[in-house]
């Protein structure tokens, strides 16, 4: 598998079906399916699929991850909290990459970044497992240059930066604070890049906002889903991606 070697200008998207389990266990029943989506968003040209295994299990379930596994021939980001629980389904399926995130029962979404500098020990040890399983091991963080630092020197392979913020501001209007979001975005990213560290973005990505993130030229993929399940409801899951593709490539100019 060639994920882990880039040509400059390239930036992968990877698509998070959580949302379409979402609507499906709204009703209890075996529909959508989001190995069909997953398919569907393969054939679009996502490069990677995501699917985050909450502990409540309130959208993604143990038997959807299974049947991804077995399912897709492009790579799975298996999303999680660092539980032990976790750590076995892991070791078990050995997706392509564990991306390891907070997650408090009662919020809606993941809010904050992973706190690796305030768990640099339990996270050590954590992620050698994973890492000798073959997994790319990534930390879902803000982009504080502690957080950064202490991914690296846990032996994580991959940072994703955690875009909500600048996407919320812009959202409700305040384009100077997401303006300086975006910087710290990018000195984050620059950050990372310079520890060795592969670079990921995602969250709250949308049409809207997502040209300003992709245009960061240390970049190496995008995880992207709420809006895409949702702009699927109007022009079908295969366009939504192509068009969001296309907005990307926009923003990485001639070489992508
Ligand atoms: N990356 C991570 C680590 C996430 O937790 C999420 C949300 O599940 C996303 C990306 C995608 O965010 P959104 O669904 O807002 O596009």
């Amino acid at each position: 598998m060639t994920l882990g070697v880039l040509t400059p200008g390239q930036l992968r998207l990877g698509v998070n079906i959580d949302h379409v389990a979402t609507v499906r266990n709204a009703r209890g029943s075996a529909w959508p399916d989001p190995l069909r989506a997953a398919l569907l968003a393969e054939t679009a040209g996502a490069d990677g699929i995501t699917a985050h295994l909450r502990e409540d299990r309130r959208h993604i379930r143990d038997a959807d991850i299974e049947a991804l596994m077995a399912g897709i021939a492009i790579p799975l980001n298996f999303e999680c909290a660092a539980t032990a629980e976790m750590q076995t389904l892991a070791l078990r399926h050995r997706p392509h990459a564990v991306c390891l995130v907070p997650e408090k029962r009662e919020e809606r979404t993941t809010e904050g970044g992973l706190d690796v500098a305030g768990d640099h020990a339990r996270l050590t040890d954590y992620v050698t497992p994973l890492r000798e399983a073959g997994c790319r091991v990534s930390m879902f963080i803000s982009h504080d240059p502690r957080q950064i630092e202490a991914s690296a020197r846990i032996g994580a392979a991959v940072v994703e930066l955690h875009t909500g913020l600048y996407s919320d501001l812009l959202a409700a209007g305040h384009v100077a604070l997401a303006d300086r979001e975006l910087a710290l975005l990018r000195t984050g990213a620059e950050r990372a890049a310079s520890c060795g560290l592969e670079v990921h973005a995602g969250h709250g990505l949308t049409y809207e906002n997502v040209e300003p993130i992709a245009a960061i030229p240390e970049l190496a993929e995008l995880n992207i889903g709420h809006f895409l399940v949702g702009e699927a409801i109007f022009r079908g899951l295969g366009p939504a991606i192509e068009e969001m593709r296309r907005r990307m490539n926009l923003a990485r100019g001639p070489a992508a």
